[in-house]
């Protein structure tokens, strides 16, 4: 059994988490598991199984907040052609992992959501598009698989039905870009993971080997099952008027019980980052925390009480005492952002403008290089990093950094990766520009000498 440190038990998605063996069929099953794919196939129409899914407000969970049931009634009520759903199981997005932990402690969770999920969209084949390193969430999905297998519940007629269903397993090769829709759908024709220029048909229209398509979040589709077996009006009553339900966050970094927990969606980042995560290392104050991966702008420690909610992270009024940062999406400005739910915190200890380099080069490594801004953008960023860290920057990089932001975001790239690392830039900027002038004109690093003066055996003690 995988290590439960830093989690509760959650209302939907880690209800019967802890429970001895539920990743095998038997004990899911005991405890209620694969009613709610008996209840939808034997007594739902596809089009009951998407209408309850748009009541319950569900969002996409893997960063794009999109509706899960829009998104399914988007998808074409007859095909000439084979209709697909895809499982984007790639998470690669820094500070996430609560895709891993709900694959590992509960497979059959997902499994159960892709059943329904695959009937609601009428298609007979899902695909789960794993990360490339996941060995352990992919193993408990293989063995998984062959449970259902030997039950009928994947095969010509699961329940019973009049409705054959495959799921197969596609492993990634761990670049960050192919969990981006259209490069994961690339990747799994075979091909080298690039972004897709969408313009309409999307992929409801025109997705995996041209054929209509749904990609879904793992967390998305194992919220399904929930659904089903409660109502969506159930799901809705949970969170707040317009973000409902729960959702997994990862808190990582400077924290005393780092872990992935599920929490109501409209409490604070304070209730996850010192409540459920236990705060701040002893004597340590948090300084900074990103609440969707490094991908989402970050936010200033002394703002913890912002909602966790699309009204709360979006909301640019909840950064009161500090500049509203340059960030916009689609021309509307915006604070930050839920994303993945991968939450990083960090200490006074830790310098933003080192961190803030190390993630343009995740960035500038990760870019597959198919449009200009971010090929280019993100590698000069990174020296200009070098320079401003290594004492042989000056103010004039502070403008060549602000002017490759700019370039990165705002729908300039093909995909979101770019204006990921713009954002970094940006956010960093706006609220720690004093690290980087100390960084560019004094050569001095603050944070580093206020951790070593924390662990010096002279701390505490003054000179009098
Ligand atoms: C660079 C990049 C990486 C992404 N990585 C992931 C990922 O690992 N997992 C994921 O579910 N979505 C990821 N997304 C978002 C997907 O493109 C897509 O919006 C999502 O899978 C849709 O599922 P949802 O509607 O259930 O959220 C990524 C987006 C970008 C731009």
């Amino acid at each position: 059994m995988p290590e439960l440190r830093g989690t509760t038990k959650g209302p939907v998605l880690t209800r019967w988490f802890g429970t001895d063996n539920l990743h095998t069929l038997d004990v899911y099953e005991k405890l209620g598991g694969y009613g709610a794919m008996r209840k939808a196939l034997t007594t739902m129409n596809p089009d009951q199984i998407v209408q309850e899914v748009k009541d319950s407000g569900l969002r996409g969970r893997g960063g794009a907040d999109f509706s899960t049931g829009v998104k399914w009634s988007l998808m074409p009520k007859e095909s000439a052609l084979p209709m697909h759903l895809v499982v984007n199981a790639d998470e690669s997005e820094p500070g996430s992992a609560k895709d891993r932990y709900l694959m590992e402690n509960s497979p059959h969770m997902l499994l159960e959501g892709i059943g329904i999920a695959a009937f609601a969209i009428r298609s007979h084949q899902a695909w789960i598009y794993i990360r490339g390193e996941y060995d352990g969430p992919y193993e408990r999905l293989v063995t998984a698989i062959g449970e259902m297998k030997k039950k009928g519940y994947i095969g010509p007629k699961p329940f019973g039905a009049d409705w054959p269903l495959d799921v197969r397993i596609f492993r990634g090769h761990g670049a960050y870009i192919c969990g981006e829709e259209g490069a994961l759908l690339e990747s799994l024709e075979g091909k080298r993971a690039q972004p897709r220029a969408w313009k309409p048909p999307y992929p409801a229209q025109k997705g995996v080997w041209n054929r209509p398509t749904t990609v879904n979040n793992v967390e998305t589709i194992s919220t399904v099952p929930w659904i089903i077996e409660n109502g969506g009006a159930a799901y809705a009553k949970l969170g707040t008027e317009k973000s409902h339900g729960t959702r997994m966050f990862t808190v990582s970094g400077h924290v005393q019980r780092p872990g992935n927990y599920e929490m109501e969606i409209g409490k604070t980042y304070r209730d996850l980052i010192e409540g459920l995560a236990g705060g701040a290392l002893p004597g340590h104050t948090i300084k900074a925390w990103w609440p969707g991966g490094s991908s989402s702008p970050v936010m200033p420690g002394d703002l913890l009480d912002t909602t966790t909610d699309l009204d709360g992270v979006k909301n640019v009024a909840n950064l009161k005492s500090h500049p509203q940062p340059p960030l916009n999406m689609g021309g509307r400005a915006f604070a930050t952002m839920g994303g993945s739910g991968g939450v990083i915190v960090m200490d006074e200890s830790f310098c933003m403008v080192k961190a803030a380099h190390r993630l343009l080069q995740f960035y500038a490594h990760e870019s597959c290089g198919k449009c200009t801004p971010c090929r280019v953008g993100g590698n000069w960023a990174v020296r200009a990093y070098e320079r401003i860290l290594s004492g042989e920057g000056g103010t004039e990089d502070l403008g060549i950094l602000d002017r490759i932001q700019d370039g990165l975001q705002a729908g300039r790239c093909l995909c979101g990766l770019g204006d990921a690392a713009g954002w970094v830039i940006a956010s960093t900027l706006t609220h720690y520009r004093s690290e980087y002038e100390e960084h560019a004109l004094h050569n001095v690093c603050s944070a580093e000498m206020a951790a070593v003066n924390a662990t010096s055996p002279l701390a505490g003690r003054t000179n009098a």
